[in-house]
């Protein structure tokens, strides 16, 4: 396996992971790449390692461009096991006593992942690496992913070094921005970022405004995340969608989200997407029985609206309702015009229960539930189409 020059001195040496599909309960249908980065300065280091399992390849890498027992010392962006599980196989290879610099956090959740290790985890506040002619600067990142992510950034190159940070998860043969046409990859980065970052929109535009007043942003050539695709010809345009996506700003865009058992539901959330499609709003239609958790977070982000559709089961909503409405909470999905509806038999607990929920999630919720007994019927057909008026009618106030 070869490296690939990102710029002088500076080459990618991760692993491309085709076959990867859940990320922690996130679908990732184009698989992922674990970025891993060598700088070839008067010392050697390498920025993150890769997901345990692919040593060898970034090994095989890395020797493509010099011994990996000359690799001098290792910066750890972010304790996450898939740019850390490596770490012990990789320390072995290139000589387990030297240093592995991280955040004060970073250094204690890497104790805490690889205790019995002999790591040499250094404090990066405390024991700042020298390179050569490059310098590091470091800049905490907190919550972007993890308490302990901090970014690596080289102010000769201009190279920013942003682990999960503008990352998408895209296993490919092509490793820049310039290889790929930018509506593929802003589909995945917006993917990416409902599902990965979403619960840390705030910190984000902090991070945003830190790195534009402190001048790294404008200093950037070249943007290196931990995931798929290295920003060379345009990094303004990720760093703009984060802008974007960090402002909340909702699309004339709904949601239509549900389960059915016997397609009752199913079509009461047919006669939502029409009505709504009517009101020249872009609508998905997600049935659960196709679409992933995470490709509803995925379409939800930039949504006005997300319509939320269960039948009853055994006096609850139907089991892939929680566990959508369980995801989307732990995105803390909020700011969202939200509307439940449903068919029931004989209690009818399900659309009432999914209610309750968005109330809670503090969703502006326009219309009472709409509960339909049995199969709908054209006289039952009316409270949707008031439901879908409802929304769209607060859609246009935006
Ligand atoms: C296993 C099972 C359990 C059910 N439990 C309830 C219930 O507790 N309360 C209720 O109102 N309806 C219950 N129903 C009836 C369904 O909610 C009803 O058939 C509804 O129309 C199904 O909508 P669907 O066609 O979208 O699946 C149950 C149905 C099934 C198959
Ligand atoms: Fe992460
Ligand atoms: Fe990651």
């Amino acid at each position: 396996m070869e490296p690939i020059k990102i710029c002088d001195n500076v080459f990618w040496v991760g692993a491309v992971d085709y076959d990867i599909r859940d990320f922690h309960g996130y679908l990732t249908p184009k698989g992922s790449t674990y970025n891993a980065y060598l700088v070839v300065d008067e010392k050697i280091t390498l920025i993150d390692t890769v997901r345990h399992g692919f040593e060898d390849e970034l090994l095989s890498r890395i020797s493509k461009i010099v011994d990996p027992a000359k690799v001098d010392q290792v910066i750890s962006n972010h304790a996450e096991m898939d740019h850390s599980g490596s770490l012990p196989g990789i320390m072995r290879a290139i000589g387990a006593s030297k240093p592995v610099y991280a955040s004060a956090m970073g250094v204690k959740n890497l104790h805490g992942q690889f205790h019995g290790e002999s790591l040499n985890l250094l404090d990066v506040a405390k024991e700042h690496p020298a390179s050569g002619k490059f310098s590091f600067k470091f800049l905490d990142t907190k919550m972007i992913h993890w308490p302990d992510s901090m970014f690596t950034f080289m102010p000769e190159p201009g190279v920013l070094f942003s682990q999960d940070g503008f990352g998408l998860h895209f296993a490919s043969t092509e490793r820049f921005d310039d290889q790929v046409p930018w509506d593929l990859l802003r589909g995945l980065a917006v993917n990416y970022f409902a599902n990965i970052l979403t619960p840390y929109t705030v910190q984000i535009g902090k991070i945003l405004e830190t790195v534009k007043e402190t001048g790294i942003l404008q200093a950037t050539r070249i943007v290196c995340p931990d995931h798929g695709i290295v920003w060379r010809k345009d990094p303004a345009k990720i760093v703009e969608l984060y802008a974007h996506l960090v402002s909340r700003k909702p699309a004339r865009k709904a949601v239509v989200a549900f389960d059915t058992m016997w397609h009752s539901t199913e079509y009461m959330a047919r006669e939502l997407t029409d009505a709504l499609g009517t009101r020249d709003i872009d609508v998905k239609y997600l049935s659960l029985k196709h679409s992933h958790r995470s490709e509803v977070a995925a379409e939800a982000l930039e949504a006005a609206a997300v319509l939320i559709g269960t039948p009853t089961i055994n006096n609850q909503m139907f089991p892939s309702l929680a566990d959508l409405l369980c995801y989307l909470k732990s995105l803390k999905v909020k700011d969202k015009i939200g509307a439940s509806f449903g068919s029931h038999g004989w209690s009818g607990e399900g659309a009432k229960l999914v209610q309750a929920e968005l109330a809670g999630m503090g969703w502006k919720l326009p219309s009472p539930e709409v509960r339909v007994q049995w199969v709908p019927k054209e006289a039952d057909l009316q409270p949707l189409k008031d439901m879908a008026k409802a929304v769209a009618d607060e859609i246009d106030k935006i």
